[in-house]
């Protein structure tokens, strides 16, 4: 059976001070406690050694919201795999919408990345979502299909028990929007369908696809209760530790 997996996304928010004092009214709340749910934070770079430091005595874990995928050299400005291990990271976040948008990020960058990560013992979290046009001209399975073979027809078998996907709308990206739990669904079944020809239903069985694009407490139970909704990828909700907390308890509550 897949774990679920909470995971949220901080982007530009919570420098070193408000990480801290975040990352410790979650601690709080899940200390002592062992969730069945993996959860996860993504601070931004100069955030992560406070997040760690909060969550040393739990079982939360803490991950990256992107990586270079050269492991040292004259980069200006870049951060490598081992530098994220060194911090004790687990999971790096790979082809967000916003990467892609903003830092001129294409599939085989996010390609290149995904397999650094892989291939250096550490987990990726693969964002693919369609755009609203997209959506609205039906070419949104066409889309992900396309962003997400692009990624894994970079990496080997060997290291598919490494990726999760986290299917976004970019459309339901931080703007209140959600897919509805059936689009969701559909989605969801369908990139399953996509690993499972492309490796094998094992395979594809136990790939965690989370759903991302505006989750909150009062959608949380639907999206989660999906079959092919394996958690969230949670950005807004994440920077308040009781929406984000109780997007985990209500996790807890569902068995598949
Ligand atoms: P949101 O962001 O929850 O604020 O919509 C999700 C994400 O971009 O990962």
């Amino acid at each position: 059976m897949r774990r679920f997996l909470i995971a949220g996304n901080w982007k530009m928010n919570a420098g070193p001070t408000e990480a801290k004092k975040l990352a410790d009214e979650i601690a709080e709340t899940w200390n002592g406690k062992s969730p069945k749910s993996e959860v996860l934070i993504c601070p931004p770079f100069v955030s992560i050694p406070f997040v760690v430091k909060s969550f040393r005595d739990t079982a939360l874990k803490t991950g990256a919201q992107n990586v270079h995928s050269e492991s040292n050299g004259a980069f200006t400005g870049e951060i490598s795999t081992e530098m994220l291990q060194e911090l004790t990271c687990e999971y790096v976040i790979t082809g967000h919408s916003e990467r892609r948008e903003f830092f001129g990020e294409t599939d085989a960058v996010v390609a290149a990345k995904t397999k650094r990560v892989v291939t250096n013992e550490l987990k990726a979290i693969v964002c693919v979502g369609e755009k609203l046009e997209e959506r609205k001209n039906d070419s949104h399975r066409d889309v992900v299909k396309f962003q997400l073979e692009a990624v894994i027809n970079s990496i080997d078998n060997e290291y598919a028990s490494d990726l999760v996907i986290a299917y976004e709308p970019v459309w339901a990206i931080g703007t209140g929007e959600t897919a509805s739990p059936e689009q969701a669904q559909e989605m969801h079944k369908f990139i399953r369908s996509i690993l499972s020809d492309f490796w094998s239903e094992t395979i594809a069985d136990n790939i965690r696809i989370l759903y991302g694009g505006s989750m909150k407490p009062g959608n949380a139970k639907e999206l989660l209760s999906q079959p092919d909704v394996d958690g969230g990828l949670i950005g807004g909700a994440s920077l308040d530790s009781s929406s984000f907390n109780e997007i985990i308890t209500i996790a807890e509550s569902i068995t598949k």
